[in-house]
């Protein structure tokens, strides 16, 4: 590197540091600190492949990324042996693989989301070509049970995709999984599935007194969360849990890369599974 690059890359790092001491969030938390683990900057990880199945790649967090995911899926009431999920680029990385799940399970079923739902959804379900409709919100942000109620009742020979929000982007709603879960029965849709965007409360949503209905104990089909907006992180990333079955549907084998290709993204970062692991292990490495 040349001294006029040297100068400039400097005079960025100052303005990010002097940007960053006048930054309280985006939603995005700053308050981490992960020098312990910059040796492992030196490396090209990646988890490229199912993290469940592994690869012919071996500079690799894999095994830390299953830790992760055993942590959330446990805490998200996942049965034992019947979940599966990676670490994402982020919250809209989760929705567009629960929504593509849901599209070849149910290939002619109609998507509900209400209206403060984040846009990603809305460019996701464009993406995969898939019918919606928005159903209106509360004062408060939460979905309107009875215009759910009334959308599904109009479209009842269709199996039922519910995107619930798990804290809407501006006032922090919670979808109640129990009242979706009650009005599809009310309508006896039985092929309903439902996502949890679950990017901004989703992380911190079980430990809430009281605890929303949000989890795969309370009819959740798969749930995404965000990495670097709650709990922080220096580059973004999220998770997205789901039911095992569903996931087993879309897996096809690759040869070349030695695992079965079930993730959005072919290469993974392999440092964002570090960070969710050094909130696990404070003292790490
Ligand atoms: C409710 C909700 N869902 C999804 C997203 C998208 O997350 P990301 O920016 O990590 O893709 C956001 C981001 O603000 C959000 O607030």
């Amino acid at each position: 590197m040349n001294d006029t690059d040297r100068a400039a890359l400097t005079t960025y790092l100052n303005s990010i540091e002097d940007r960053s001491r006048s930054c309280i969030g985006y939603p995005t938390n700053t308050d981490f600190d992960f020098e312990s683990i910059f040796p492992l900057f030196k490396h090209p990880l990646n988890n490229v492949g199912d993290p469940m199945v592994g690869s012919t790649y071996h500079l690799t967090s894999t095994s830390l990324e299953l830790e992760v995911l055993a942590f959330f899926a446990d805490l998200f009431g996942a049965k034992h042996g019947e979940w599966w999920g990676y670490i994402t680029n982020g919250g809209s990385e989760g929705n567009l693989y629960g929504l593509y799940l849901t599209r070849e399970l149910y290939p002619k079923a109609m998507v509900y989301y209400s209206e403060a739902t984040h846009y990603s959804v809305q460019k996701n379900i464009h993406l995969l070509n898939m019918p919606s409709i928005v159903i209106r919100s509360q004062a408060n942000g939460e979905i309107d049970y009875e215009d759910l109620d009334h959308m599904i009742r109009m479209h009842r020979h269709l199996p039922a995709i519910v995107l619930a929000n798990i804290g809407t982007t501006m006032t922090e709603a919670i979808d109640d999984l129990s009242g979706i879960k009650d009005t599809l029965k009310k309508n006896a849709v039985t092929n309903h599935y439902i996502h949890c965007d679950g990017a901004l409360a989703g992380s911190y949503a079980a430990f809430m007194e009281p605890r929303p209905a949000f989890d795969f104990s309370d009819g959740a089909d798969s749930i995404a969360i965000s990495g670097h907006k709650f709990l922080g992180s220096p580059m973004p990333c999220g998770i997205v849990l789901v039911k095992k079955r569903h996931r087993d549907r879309i897996a096809r084998a690759v040869s070349y890369i030695g695992s079965m290709d079930t993730t959005i993204s072919g290469s993974r970062n392999g440092h964002t599974p570090v960070f969710f692991m050094v909130y696990d292990k404070k003292a790490w490495p």
